[in-house]
Parts: structure tokens; sequence; C-alpha cells
């Protein structure tokens, strides 16, 4: 009966013509199927015939079976009936389209049933077949099935390489300046050399130093981070260095200095300019034996710490002015990084934007999908004063705006649509401004440009913290010459 059976299904099979002429072969032979068909008689004739056509062939007698197999992964394909107890082929189907990766489904259904093959196609089956088939039928369904799959999964794979070459961490960039600050950071990653990380404020010198720590072999121990501008002088030393009880006034107990706590790790120098110049030879000490003294005491810690610094200053000029030292600058300045400025690396502005984005519509739970291309050439065409972060401090602005799906340029600040003038200074020139308007302007749009931070924007503009306070009362005081009021 089921040889019968068999001869006539065989018979409904004509031989493969055309489809044996395109380079399949390969194909074929690597792809495995599975025939998921409660009737074993038509199991083992498909079994027989895709094998005969050079594909892997594993069978399955009913729907759990099948969904079992699938879920051990290796399955490129499912050849499945509909009709089958327990487990349907439309159950089955929907259990396979859950499964990660999932193999394509090709549905056989009973004459009659258009309906149901409908159906599978809407659950996402990728083909289907009316019985009875001709085997040619199938084949070529299959082999167009596996080429789909296969161009997808290439597709999968270019994306993956894409966003891989684009990002590490959290560190975007497409442009060759970053490309080339990734491939240095791997370079160096593995190393014990200090790496003195140079860049305009905001252009993520911070986030190359944290990178840098984790992949390298120290990942697993501390990364510790001091910004040498935020604390005041004295603090510093013991700060770093650590002290011992009694060291000075408020030292009630021994502490272990930073140095000692990144032990094994990382410690990140922010704002290397800063460093107080009589600190620098100490500093330098540690960097060339390992030796660290705490406040107040004789005794001689050996400790082994990787330095990263960074600066958003010229170097040189405070080489010039005796205010860094030559012989810790070298020691610091083993291999340099160099953040270019968002501006001059236009590639990375959207992918950019997309991130900061994606992250803060997650963190805002908004279900923002991206940027109109309005708003996209308005960020491509704006300078970004304040680079990364600025750009970073727009988007999460946009999102806390926005009311659609995208991002448009209502929720973009005004800023951004200023037309840039060619010659900054002649405008002003031609405006008449006096130097206190002029420096009133720039003082605001610095700070703009670091998002309201007035630390940040002090150290941008120069000036200690106090100075900036009171220009902003003094503003707040006397309203802009223009405005009403
Ligand atoms: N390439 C990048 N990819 C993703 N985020 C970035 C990138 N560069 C900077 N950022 C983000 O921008 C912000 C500023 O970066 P970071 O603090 O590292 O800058 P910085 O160079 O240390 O600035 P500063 O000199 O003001 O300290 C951070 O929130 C950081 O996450
Ligand atoms: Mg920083």
């Amino acid at each position: 009966m089921a040889s019968a059976r068999r001869s006539a299904l065989r018979s409904m099979a004509s031989p493969p013509s055309t489809i044996d002429q395109v380079p399949t072969t390969r194909v074929r032979a690597r792809a495995a199927i599975l025939v998921v068909d409660d009737d074993a008689a038509m199991r083992d004739y498909l079994k027989e015939e895709l094998e005969h056509e050079g594909f892997t062939v594993e069978v399955a007698n009913d729907g759990r079976a099948g969904l079992e197999r699938v879920k051990r992964g290796g399955v490129d394909l499912v050849v499945s009936d509909v009709k089958m107890p327990e487990i349907d082929g439309l159950d089955l189907l929907r259990e396979i389209r859950a499964v990660e990766p999932c193999p394509y489904v090709i549905t056989i259904t009973a004459f009659g049933s258009i309906d149901t093959a409908i159906r599978a196609v809407k659950l996402g089956a990728y083909d289907f077949l009316i019985k009875p088939f001709e085997m040619d039928r199938l084949l070529l369904t299959i082999d167009k099935a596996l080429a789909e799959r296969a161009l997808r999964s290439e597709v999968v794979r270019l994306r993956e390489e894409v966003s891989r070459r684009d990002r590490l961490d959290n560190l975007i960039g497409r442009s060759p300046a970053m490309q080339e600050v990734f491939s240095l950071i791997r370079r160096v990653a593995g190393s014990p050399a200090s790496v003195l990380i140079t860049g305009d404020s905001g252009t993520g010198k911070e986030l190359v130093a944290r990178a840098i720590h984790a992949h390298g072999p120290r990942k697993a121990r501390p990364f510790v981070a001091v910004n040498c501008s935020a604390i005041p002088e004295t603090l510093l030393e013991s700060e770093l260095f650590g002290y011992a009880r009694g060291a000075h006034s408020t030292a009630r107990t021994d502490r272990e200095g930073l140095f000692v706590e990144a032990d094994g790790g990382t410690l990140f120098l922010d704002e290397i300019a800063e460093m107080p110049l009589l600190l620098q030879p100490k500093l330098l000490r540690i960097l060339q034996d390992g030796e660290v003294r705490p406040l107040g005491t004789n005794k001689v810690e050996r400790v082994d710490v990787r330095v990263i610094a960074a600066t958003n200053r010229d170097l040189a000029v405070y080489l010039r002015d005796g205010q860094l030292r030559q012989d810790l600058y070298y020691r610091l300045n083993v291999v340099q990084i160099h953040l270019p400025p968002l501006r001059g690396r236009s590639e990375d502005v959207l992918p950019l934007a997309e991130h900061f984005l994606a992250r803060s519509a997650t963190r805002a739970g908004k279900a923002l999908r991206g940027f109109t291309e309005e708003a996209k050439k308005i960020i491509l065409a704006y300078t970004f004063p304040g680079n990364v972060r600025e750009l970073e401090n727009m988007v999460e602005r946009a999102v806390a705006l926005a009311e659609g799906e995208l991002i448009g340029p209502d929720d973009l600040p005004p800023v951004t649509r200023e037309r840039k003038s060619q010659d900054r200074l002649s405008t002003a020139v031609a405006q008449g401004l006096t130097l206190d308007q002029l420096e009133r302007e720039y003082i605001e749009r610095v700070l703009d440009a670091e998002g309201g931070n007035k630390t940040r924007a002090a150290l941008r503009l120069g000036l200690d913290r106090k100075t900036l306070y009171r220009k902003l009362e003094e503003y707040a005081a006397a309203p802009k010459p223009g405005s009403d009021g």
C-alpha cells in the first residue's frame, strides 16, 4: 500500500530540470531540511527525494517532535504538513516563528483548503503547496526559500559588521578619524603605557579612557576617575596619594589615596593641565617607580596603576609657561589619542544622534523612531561648538519635547536654525558691538552649548566659576541691548 502510494507520488514528480542547472548544489549540500508529516509514506518519500537532490534531510512524525528538533537548532528549512493530530502545522508554524534564528517554513495543505494555506502564509510561512504537488514545484520553492534565507543572513551579517565597525562599546564613530581612534584604543588597551587623550570639551575623552580600560587586561580591576580641576590643590594631594592620621587638621584616620584604590586598574586623571605644579614631581615618581608615599608618612607603598590623562587645553602653552613639567608631560604622553571636534567629522553626527535618540527614547518610554529629513538637515548643518555633549543634550531635549514618532525641526533648539555668518567678527563689527556685548553673547552661547552647565562653561571659557557666576548675575540684572524692557 505504501509502495503503491509512493509510486503514485513519484509519478507526480517530474524530474528536476531547470533548477539543476542553477549552481544550487553547494547550497543544497549544506542545507538541512526537516520534513514534518504524520503520514509515514509521504515522509519517507520526501526524505528520499530531497536527499537524492543533495539536501540533508531529517524527519519528524508530528508537530511536537518537529518543534523539538527545530529548537535544537541547525535546521534551515521546514517542510510541514498542516493536518496533523495534536500540534497541527499552523500551531507548529507559530511556535517555529518564535525560535531564534527561525528556519523558513513551507507548508503542504490538502487540496481544497486554500484558506488554511493563506493563513499559513499570514502566520509567516515562506510559501505553501497544495497536494498533490509536483516534486519540481517543491524543489523550486525550496531553492527560492534557501536563496532568500542566504541573502537575508548575508544582510544581517553585513549589518552587524558595519555596526561593529561603527562602534566600540558605547563609542560611536563612522568617520575615518574615529576609526583611527578605535584602532588606537584596541592597540593600546593591552599595554600598561600611559595615554594622553586630547580634544575639545565634549568630544568623548572620558569615554575613550573607559574603553581603553574595558578592553585591556585590567578590566576586572577598578577604573578610578579624578578631575584635577574640581578638587582644591590641598585636597588633591591627599586624595591622590592618601594620608596618615594627623597629616592635616581633618585627617582623623588613615586614608588610602586614589592611586592605591586604583591598584591593578586604571587611574584617569582628567583636566591634567590643572595638576598643581607642586604635586607634579610626586606624580612623576609614581609613574616612574610605581611608588606612593601617603601624606604624613615615610612609608612607601607600591602600586601598579595605569594612568590615562586627558586635557582640553593646549599643553604646549602650559609647558611654555612652566605650568606643566616637561618630564611629567613625556611620561604621560607615551601614546596620544586626539579626538577631533565633532564638526570635523560629519559622518558621525547622524549615527550619534540616532544612538542618543534610541537611548533617551527608551529611558523616556517614548516610541520615537527617528528624525524627519528636515531635522536631519538642520542637525547636519549645525557646527556643534559643544561637540558630542551638545548633540547629546540636544537630542535628549528633543526627545522630551517630541510628540509624534519622529523628531522634527521644532523639537530642536533655536540655536541650530540661526544662519551662520561666514565671518562672525565682521558681523559683530557691522553691528557695532562693544567688547562687553560680544563677550556676553559668547558666554551665553557657550553656556547654551554646555546645556546650561556652568562648571563646564567656565572651563571652556577659561574663566573661574566665580567670575562666570558674577557675569551671569550682571547679565540677569541688565537686559540685553535691543531686547525689550
Ligand atoms: N563617540 C561617542 N559616542 C557616544 N557618545 C559619546 C561619544 N563621544 C562623546 N559621547 C558622549 O558625550 C558626552 C561627553 O563625552 P565625555 O564626557 O567623554 O567628553 P570629554 O571629552 O571628557 O569632555 P570634557 O573635556 O568636557 O570633560 C558624554 O555623555 C559621552 O557619553
Ligand atoms: Mg571629560
